[in-house]
């Protein structure tokens, strides 16, 4: 699975972002350590604030699966906008040194290691032994 690859996934499953209320449409695509892939969506709500993000609708999909080992996550915008910080704490659990690509609907992308977008990050390895 290429980053190209992976781009072009959550390309397709940004045809189903939910989002009447702020028109701004986000499609990820989640690869896992197994090599599955697992596509979001943002889900917004009448409720604004129960909107959900795109990043962490993959997210849950993936961990409700089994997989607990993210490699890699591509986020398509219109504007190649940047993962909210809610949604960069939760792929931090699961995939601290993943790859992070943010591409515009023009399929222009950058990429950026997860820990440069979240350094120092709440884990784990903060909580007390149990
Ligand atoms: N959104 C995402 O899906 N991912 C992000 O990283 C940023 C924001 C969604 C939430 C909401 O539906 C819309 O974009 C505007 O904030």
């Amino acid at each position: 699975m290429t980053d190209k690859e992976l781009i072009a996934l959550a390309g397709q499953a940004r045809a189903n972002a939910y989002a009447p209320y702020s028109n701004y449409r986000v499609g990820a695509a989640l690869l896992t350590a197994s090599g599955q892939v697992y596509t979001g969506v943002n889900v917004e709500n009448a409720s604004y604030g129960l909107a959900i993000c795109a990043e962490r609708t993959a997210a849950v999909k993936a961990v409700s699966a089994g997989e607990r080992e993210f490699v890699a996550i591509a986020v398509v915008t219109d504007n190649g906008g940047s993962p909210c910080g809610a949604c960069r704490q939760v792929l931090a659990e699961f995939g601290p040194q993943m790859r992070v690509v943010l591409a515009d609907a023009s399929g222009k992308s950058r990429t950026y290691l997860l820990s440069d977008l979240l350094p120092d990050y709440f884990g784990p390895a903060n909580l007390p032994k149990r």
